[in-house]
């Protein structure tokens, strides 16, 4: 061992050699992009995971740290570092499921889409990582634009021949979360009772949420309905402001990375009903992506609902949403196929 992250894992061999024995359940689990805002608070969260038994985090900077840190929490999973592109192989080797929060995050003034040139490159290296050493996992993909960057991991995984479309998600969980909390807040409802689907894309006009189909039955004035969609939508940008230039949603995202995280491992498990929205391959219109809901089990996305019964507000919106994500599919396609 030449670091203290090997050694992390070593110091750990002889538990590991007792949990195989006792053939012990639970997913192998690696997180790209580990040391970031992100990715700390997501890679502490995924350690009190009952569902996970190997954590791999791997990132280009402060591995060893945050791994040592997090490996001291008493839970099951088994914590492992790895530092810089020569580890990336080692970190992805017999992983179930690859969370992506690697990448730049916005500063204020900044669209998602200022992100494509810098995290275009780190996506695409990652995911040519994934189609050598884990195939078949199933990849949570966060670095923005989402729009963009789902499709790039599409056309990597095609080029390698091992393109599943199925296992391939882009997270817009916290466009959801967002959207139970603000709607709880206007309906003086708890958050934790309120569903609330939200379509499209993850940027701007394309995060469309559906409010005429929120759970439970409600009812909002035009007014409302104009002030969450707003709301929801800018919810990213609401915190890049707040934030100031240190960055965006970290905390919040960490938590959405985990709640759907953890809805694939229980649907990997083989737990039925399990039903998020995300960001998919998709014929739920014409184009090749979208966000809608979908029912994830053994292999993936099973099943991707339809969007349901949309009204006047809402059909517009899908038109501005489609005519945005088009441009940001094509632009994350093009780039894989330079
Ligand atoms: P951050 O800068 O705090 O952390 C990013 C981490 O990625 C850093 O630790 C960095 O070292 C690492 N990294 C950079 N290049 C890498 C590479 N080639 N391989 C592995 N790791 C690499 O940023 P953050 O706040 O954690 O945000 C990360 C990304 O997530 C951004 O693109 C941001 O826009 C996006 N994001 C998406 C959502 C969403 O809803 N999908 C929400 C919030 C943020
Ligand atoms: C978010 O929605 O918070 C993220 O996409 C980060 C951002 O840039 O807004």
């Amino acid at each position: 061992p030449t670091n203290n992250l090997q050694m992390e894992g070593s110091s750990n061999l002889r538990w590991e050699n007792c949990r195989a024995k006792g053939g012990s359940p639970g997913f192998k689990v690696a997180i790209l992009g580990a040391a970031g805002g992100i990715g700390q608070p997501l890679a502490m969260l995924m350690k009190m995971n009952p569902l996970v038994s190997l954590l791999h985090l791997y990132d280009v900077v402060n591995t060893p740290g945050v791994t040592a840190d997090i490996s001291h929490m008493d839970t099951g999973a088994v914590v492992r570092g790895f530092l810089g592109q020569q580890q990336l192989e080692d970190a992805l080797t017999g992983m179930d499921l690859v969370i992506i929060p690697a990448g730049v995050p916005r500063k204020p003034g900044m669209t998602r889409d200022d992100l494509f040139n810098i995290n275009a490159g780190i996506v695409r290296t990652l995911c040519e990582g994934i189609s050598k050493c884990c195939p078949k996992a199933t990849v949570n993909l966060i670095s923005n634009p989402v729009n963009s960057t789902v499709p790039i991991a599409a056309e990597v995984f095609k080029k390698a021949g091992t393109y599943d479309p199925r296992r391939l998600l882009g997270v817009t969980m916290l466009d959801v979360v967002r959207a139970n909390t603000f709607v709880a807040e206007v309906l003086g409802l708890d958050p934790r009772d309120v569903d609330v689907p939200v379509v499209g894309g993850h940027a701007g006009v394309t995060i469309l949420p559906l409010l005429s189909q929120v759970k439970p039955p409600c009812s909002f004035t035009q007014e409302e309905t104009e002030y969450l969609t707003s709301r929801i939508q800018n919810g990213g940008t609401e915190v890049v402001e707040a934030k100031a230039g240190a960055g965006s949603a970290t905390l919040s995202m960490a938590y959405a990375a985990v709640k759907f995280a953890d809805a694939c491992l229980h649907a990997l498990r083989g737990d039925a009903g399990v039903i998020e929205c995300a960001f998919v391959s998709s014929q739920v219109t014409e184009l090749p992506f979208f966000a809608s809901r979908v029912r994830l089990g053994r292999n993936g996305v099973e099943e991707i609902y339809p969007l349901g019964p949309l009204n006047e507000y809402e059909r517009v919106g899908l038109e501005k949403a489609k005519k945005e994500l088009a441009g940001s599919i094509e632009k994350g396609i093009s780039f894989v196929g330079k």
